[in-house]
């Protein structure tokens, strides 16, 4: 969309300290979503992205510390912020869904009061009925007055998810999170409950940070892409770019192992092998171990380069096949 971003993250880093050691599960991440844009974060369990989410949200809790980097929200500061200031913006400006609407609504409460709460909580007790029912409408509820006086069990999976999307909503923020927020629903629910994350955000001009493992969700939602791997983000590229021209060999292998219809479940391609042990990350490229293409000089650490506008790789072979290209006479 060509704006300044709503959401600027820079050299995020978040540690924690265990017994088994530290693991520094965020390590100088940067990226920015602007207004109405898409941005996915992709990568293996374990990568690092529930924790870029939640240091974002500043809800990392001990033994996990952020300990170095920016957080701008429309130019503020989230991570000097104190913690009144910051819980005002949790649900206001900034939405969040999680992968399991259950962990997200309250048993006891119907879904009318739980949302009421979330208004009055941040002091808005006007209209309340009529704003809750407009937001369940949004999210395709059929007869908001009555979903808003059911209670989370008399629905069905699809149908919660969409009552946490309509709280996340709620405020109208200008950052949605959304964590695997699909992953506990059948296809095609999941499908449904995307492409309405996708249409309110975009109608809104929200920017939208959607984390997932599934690089079909990433091709159907997203406009760009940032890809992590063991704490850091590998390769970022809008996503035709991506899909068309991976870079990395880690995304290269990421996109392999997306299911095809022509294959049977069971044959399906996937990375060998296993991310390093984050509390002795392996010096250089993380990836090294792993790679097929690894050769002399990965054991030094890349840099994100940029190969092409707007697309950059943590890859030394990337970068010689960039340089290549840009100096034919070189070789
Ligand atoms: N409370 C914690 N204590 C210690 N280590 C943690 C804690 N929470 C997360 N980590 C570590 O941080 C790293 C990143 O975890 P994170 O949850 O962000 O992964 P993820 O990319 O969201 O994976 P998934 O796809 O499984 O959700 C992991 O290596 C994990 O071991
Ligand atoms: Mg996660």
């Amino acid at each position: 969309m060509g704006e300044s971003p709503a959401l600027q993250v820079r050299g995020l880093t978040t540690r924690f300290v265990t017994p088994h050691g530290n693991i520094t599960a965020v390590d100088g991440v940067s990226f920015s979503v602007t207004r109405g844009e898409t941005l996915g974060l992709v990568g293996e369990s374990g990568s690092g992205k529930s924790v870029t989410a939640m240091s974002i949200m500043r809800l990392v809790a001990p033994p996990g510390r952020i300990t170095a980097g920016s957080v701008l929200l429309n130019g503020t500061e989230l991570l000097s912020l104190d913690e009144d200031a910051m819980r005002q913006r949790r649900g206001t400006e900034v939405g969040m869904v999680f992968q399991n609407p259950m962990t997200a609504l309250n048993p006891v409460y119907s879904v009318g009061w739980q949302m009421r709460e979330v208004l009055r909580a941040h002091g808005q007790l006007m209209d309340v009925d009529a704003r809750i029912h407009d937001a369940l409408a949004a999210v395709g509820m059929p007869d908001p007055a009555r979903q808003a006086a059911a209670f989370p069990h008399q629905m069905s999976g699809g149908m919660r998810q969409r009552v946490v999307i309509a709280m996340g909503m709620l405020h109208r923020p200008q950052l949605l999170i959304a964590d695997e927020p699909t992953t506990a629903l059948d296809v095609t629910i999941q499908a449904q409950v995307l492409a309405l994350m996708k249409r309110l955000t975009y109608e809104r001009g929200t920017a939208l940070l959607l984390i997932t493992h599934n690089m079909g969700v990433i091709a159907r939602m997203c406009d760009r892409v940032a890809v992590m791997y063991a704490g850091e983000i590998v390769e970022e590229a809008p996503v035709d770019e991506l899909f068309a021209r991976p870079r990395h060999p880690y995304t290269q292998g990421l996109l392999r192992s997306i299911p095809r219809a022509d294959q049977t479940r069971g044959q399906l391609p996937s990375l060998a092998g296993a991310p390093p042990d984050m509390t002795r990350p392996p010096s250089g490229c993380r990836f090294r171990d792993r790679c097929d293409q690894a050769r002399a000089g990965c054991e030094t650490h890349p840099e994100l380069y940029e190969l092409a506008p707007g697309h950059r790789a943590r890859c030394w072979i990337a970068q010689d096949m960039a340089a290549a290209v840009e100096n034919p006479n070189d070789r």
